[in-house]
């Protein structure tokens, strides 16, 4: 029910307040469903939580769904939430009940449900954004923090977008959103459809029904360097390379790296150094390492 007191308290009609007992209603579904994350990418939705990834996703362009909060916390978010333009549903909640969600105790207990945007296309990317361009992609990354770490590094150092493969996990999991801080919320991102799923493409139209390997062809054709970080190769090191160009680079898997074929479609392979004794470097540390190189070779750590 809504609360005519609770709503009288903001000035949009675009928002409605109401308090909840239980996750039980059907548009709550999304938050009861936490742990089923594939539920809620075949809708195009994700959660986010914490207060800080939720303040992020409200001073956004992305579109929000619905805000799930203790009272306590609603006269933090009421700017944030009445310069909002769309239609949005804040639940009220105690944080005992919200704590059914997950099943250990939240410390903030404020989550909110987002719409995935659709994908940039290769077009938009290479026509509307600076030169040299700068693009991220990753290969078989299934680990969801891993991924959200990385997209963190990205919007750190200016990646313009991220390419997500087919065997990847999505950057909209929970726990992806969470260690991206909210970053996820200012990087482009083209999803590929998961293996298997590429006829479903079209009910879910912020995913592309392509595979990695012919995107990095069709970048190399229009004039960027893809270039695959590395550990195992021994034809160049990170501080030969050259980023001055536009360029993609290419990260692998936490567990086998970059597959043959996606090796192969690169222009070619670049290493951080490393003693022979360490296989590798996380593939978070990894990409801030490059980004770091591509970055100071551009002058921007002026
Ligand atoms: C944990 S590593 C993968 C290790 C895997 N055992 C392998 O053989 O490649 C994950 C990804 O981080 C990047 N990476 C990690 N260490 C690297 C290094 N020393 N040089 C270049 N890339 C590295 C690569 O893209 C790699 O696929």
């Amino acid at each position: 029910m809504c609360d005519p007191q609770l709503v009288s308290c903001f000035n949009l009609e675009m928002l409605r307040v109401e308090k909840i007992s239980s996750f039980d209603l059907p548009e709550l579904q999304p938050y009861a469903t936490m742990k089923r994350p594939l539920e809620q990418e075949r809708q195009g939705i994700f959660v986010a939580e914490g207060t800080k990834v939720v303040q992020r996703l409200l001073e956004s362009r992305f579109t929000v769904v619905s805000v799930v909060l203790p009272e306590k916390w609603l006269g933090d978010f009421r700017p944030l939430l009445e310069a909002r333009t769309e239609p949005i549903t804040v639940y009220l909640a105690e944080k005992k009940i919200l704590e059914t969600l997950t099943g250990f105790s939240m410390f903030q207990g404020v989550l909110a449900v987002g719409k995935i945007p659709p994908p940039v296309s290769l077009d938009e990317l290479l026509s509307k954004n600076d030169k040299p361009l700068l693009l991220v992609a990753v290969d078989a990354l299934t680990n969801a923090e891993n991924l959200g770490a990385l997209v963190r590094n990205c919007v750190a150092f200016g990646v313009q977008a991220l390419m997500v493969g087919e065997t990847c996990s999505s950057p909209f999991l929970r726990r992806a959103v969470r260690n991206s801080m909210g970053t996820i919320f200012q990087l482009p991102v083209i999803e590929l459809a998961r293996l298997g799923q590429r006829h479903q493409f079209t009910t879910k139209p912020h995913v592309t029904s392509r595979t990695l390997v012919e995107c990095l062809k069709e970048l190399r054709e229009r004039g960027v360097r893809c270039i695959a970080a590395h550990p195992h190769t021994d034809k160049k090191l990170l501080s030969q390379a050259d980023f001055s160009d536009n360029c993609c680079l290419v990260f692998g898997s936490e567990g086998d790296g970059i597959s043959l074929a996606v090796l192969a479609a690169c222009d070619e392979a670049v290493a951080i150094p490393m003693p022979p004794t360490v296989d590798s470097l996380n593939v978070g540390a990894a990409v801030a390492v490059f980004l770091y190189e591509v970055a100071r070779q551009r002058g921007k750590m002026d």
